[in-house]
């Protein structure tokens, strides 16, 4: 059983915004998944219907074994962290993190006086159904104490915590809210974008303990983000959302190896893959153009029924080689990160732009012509007009159309 199970879900705002649009998606037990897109897509939209901070048009929303479509957000056992992350101004870190489990005492004192009317098991009922685990009175503050710690520990935070909001950066504030999430016990921890307004160091840092945190405590994340980086490097599966569409779902390395359409495509990578017009050889249906250059390839597939369509190539940066043979190019820049050469290209014949990414040794200058090839084994083909990919040399099985 899936621990969040989102079926055929639809959410428009008037009459003019489809903000989902027949959204599926099951996130297993212990999964991290990550939800990416771009801005306006419907992340945080998606997310807010899981929690039941809006309904939905239609569909279902299940959690565990019940439904909650119809269920309060106090209901559903979600915890989760805003994109705008408000928190308790009038109190102090500590306070604003303690605050969930607190309130779960306070809980504990109401169901009390509520089970000596009913019974036990629907005092306990009520209460993981609100998402509250049994509580021991003796050992509440102390429990509230180690976990306030914990958590404030692995979000470094532990020298904020009796200060209040108001006296605190925007990336400490953000990390006070992820904290106020991951201290309780959740079904389900629904992440917007939380770690937008870390600098570079912090957040490269807080993705791998909170990576580290989900996977040692076994909890079930949904994680929103438009960061491609973000999504590749923590998530167990992500699902790419544009439009209020779920393009497509899989983990990180399949979603970026064998991207579905252009959207996706382009949508994954650092620098972004290259798009090149291309399209059939009139005098061979096995060889593609592009830049004035006949690719033939290997393996004889048949382009026929492409003939007269328009393609796009797509060949990752990483993958574009410079050879004896290829399409003319001209080097408009070389530079260096690290250890990592750039060598950003223009084809002579139509001016599209080709990035070369390497680690080997670049011996070009700009202005120099070169020949440029893709790496045949890593080759995707793209129809114009639908954007889907119609043929790729990474997927043994998916030959082209005769
Ligand atoms: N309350 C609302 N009323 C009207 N339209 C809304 C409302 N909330 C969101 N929208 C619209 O729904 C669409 C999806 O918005 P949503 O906030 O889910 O996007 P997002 O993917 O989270 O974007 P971002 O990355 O910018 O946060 C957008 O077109 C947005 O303008
Ligand atoms: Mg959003």
């Amino acid at each position: 059983m899936p621990a969040l199970s989102i079926q055929n879900v639809r959410k428009k705002f008037g009459n003019k915004v489809t903000a989902l649009d027949d959204v599926s998606l099951d996130v297993d037990s212990g999964e991290f998944f990550v939800l990416l897109g771009p801005s306006g897509s419907g992340k945080t939209t998606l997310i807010r219907c899981v929690a039941g901070l809006e309904t939905v048009d239609s569909g279902k929303i299940i959690i565990g074994d019940r439904v909650v479509t119809d269920f309060p957000p106090g209901e559903r056992n979600v915890a989760m962290v805003f994109q705008n992350y408000a928190l308790y101004p009038f109190l102090s870190v500590y306070d604003n993190l303690s605050f969930p489990l607190r309130a779960r005492g306070r809980l504990s004192k109401l169901l009390k006086a509520q089970s000596s009317v009913g019974t036990a098991q629907s005092t306990s009922k009520l209460s993981s159904m609100l998402g509250y685990g049994p509580v021991n009175r003796q050992t509440l503050k102390k429990d509230i104490d180690d976990r306030v710690h914990t958590v404030a520990k692995m979000l470094q935070i532990n020298d904020l915590l009796d200060r209040k909001p108001g006296e605190i950066s925007g990336g400490q504030r953000q990390r006070v809210a992820l904290g106020r999430a991951l201290i309780r016990d959740a079904s389900v921890y629904l992440m917007d974008e939380p770690l937008s307004n870390l600098d570079a160091k912090l957040r490269s840092s807080t993705r791998v303990e909170l990576k580290n945190l989900q996977k040692t405590l076994g909890i079930t994340i949904v994680y929103v983000t438009h960061d491609q980086i973000e999504a590749m490097t923590m998530g167990d599966r992500i699902g790419v959302i544009n439009k209020g569409k779920l393009i497509q779902m899989g983990e990180p390395h399949d979603v970026y190896n064998l991207p579905e359409d252009l959207f996706v495509a382009s949508f994954l990578g650092d620098p972004p893959i290259n798009i090149i017009e291309a399209k059939v050889s009139q005098d061979d249906a096995s060889s593609i153009e592009f830049g004035g250059y006949k690719l033939t390839i290997p393996g004889k597939p048949s382009f026929t029924s492409f003939r007269g369509s328009k393609l796009k190539m797509g060949v990752r940066p990483e993958d574009v080689l410079i050879s004896d043979v290829g399409a003319s190019a001209v080097v408009r820049l070389v530079r260096s990160i690290g250890r990592t050469n750039y060598v950003s290209m223009a084809l002579t014949e139509t001016q599209e732009s080709v990035t070369k990414v390497t680690t080997e040794e670049v011996n070009l200058k700009d202005g120099q012509t070169v020949k440029v090839l893709p790496n045949i084994s890593a080759l995707d083909i793209f129809e114009s007009e639908t954007q889907k990919l119609v043929w790729s040399s990474k997927k043994k099985s998916h030959s082209a159309r005769n």
